[in-house]
């Protein structure tokens, strides 16, 4: 069984986030942006719990390319307490094996879909079921990649999942118009964060895109994941000044 949420609710607390792939590199840096942040409460999902106690955090753990289980404990991860605001910011995602569509092993693919796509969608679509007639504000944001839109050798699994979670956003986007409901696929740019470092350990005859990765890491050309974070608040705060469903934080 997931935890109960209810503990979560304080008389400060405005918003509640819930927060997939928090404990390290883009997630962890959102976890401790909006921990910071005065009125929010962060449900948050990953594999790994961290050690960090904080009244407005409640961490579950969930390996999230396991359907079955996240199938049965879905209705769980969604309380239906007072806040103004419900935001869904799905950010658990793996670059999945680097290796060209022949080589893949069927077992790793699987678990990419359902990781990057399935487990996304299933949180989705809890989520507009939970709280589509809830008079709170609410927002999705997909965390997408620039491979959503780019056919990059080497990564079949991710390019498509990615390519896939955002024609899906814009589906719900486009059932659920509402200036109370906003759905964003989000590409963070290049992150510093271990997948990165995944990145750039493949093998060359894999990745022939191997030393341009190299590069953008030795030039100082990532972002930090603070920084992306930021970002990502910034959006969250301002949804009226982003009307289209598709996003880059290299724009803004
Ligand atoms: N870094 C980049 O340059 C970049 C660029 C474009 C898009 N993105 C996207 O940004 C998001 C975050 O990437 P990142 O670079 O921060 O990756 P990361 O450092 O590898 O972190 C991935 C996070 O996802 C969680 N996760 C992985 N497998 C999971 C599973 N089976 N079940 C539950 N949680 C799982 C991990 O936690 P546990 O291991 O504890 O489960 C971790 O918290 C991803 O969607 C990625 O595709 C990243």
């Amino acid at each position: 069984m997931l935890g109960k949420s209810e503990s979560l609710v304080h008389p400060m607390s405005k918003s509640l986030l819930i927060l997939t792939g928090h404990s390290k590199g883009l997630g962890r840096a959102i976890l401790d942006h909006f921990l910071n942040k005065e009125g929010f409460d962060v449900l948050a999902i990953s594999r790994t719990k961290l050690e960090i106690e904080a009244s407005n955090l409640t961490q579950i753990s969930l390996d999230l390319s396991e359907l079955e289980v996240l199938q049965k404990e879905l209705d769980s991860v969604f309380p239906i307490d007072n806040y103004e605001e419900f935001i869904l910011i799905n950010n658990a995602g793996w670059i999945g094996e680097v290796k060209p569509i022949g080589s893949l092993h069927p077992a790793e693919l699987r678990t990419q879909v359902n990781l990057n796509l399935l487990a996304p969608m299933f949180l989705t679509n809890s989520f507009i079921k939970t709280y589509k007639f809830n008079e709170a504000r609410k927002q999705v944001i997909n965390i997408s990649s620039g491979a959503a839109k780019r056919a990059v050798s080497g990564w079949g699994g991710y390019c498509s999942t990615k390519a896939a979670l955002a024609m899906f956003t814009m589906v719900a986007a486009k059932e659920n118009k509402s200036d109370k409901f906003h759905f964003y696929s989000l590409a963070p740019g290049i992150v510093d964060t271990e997948m990165q470092a995944e990145i750039r350990n493949s093998n060359e005859s894999d990745f022939p895109d191997i030393e341009k990765f190299k590069g953008f890491k030795e030039n100082g050309d990532l972002s930090s994941p603070e920084e992306v974070a930021a970002k990502i608040d910034f959006l969250i705060s301002n949804p009226s000044k982003f009307e289209d469903v598709i996003q880059d934080v290299r724009n803004f």
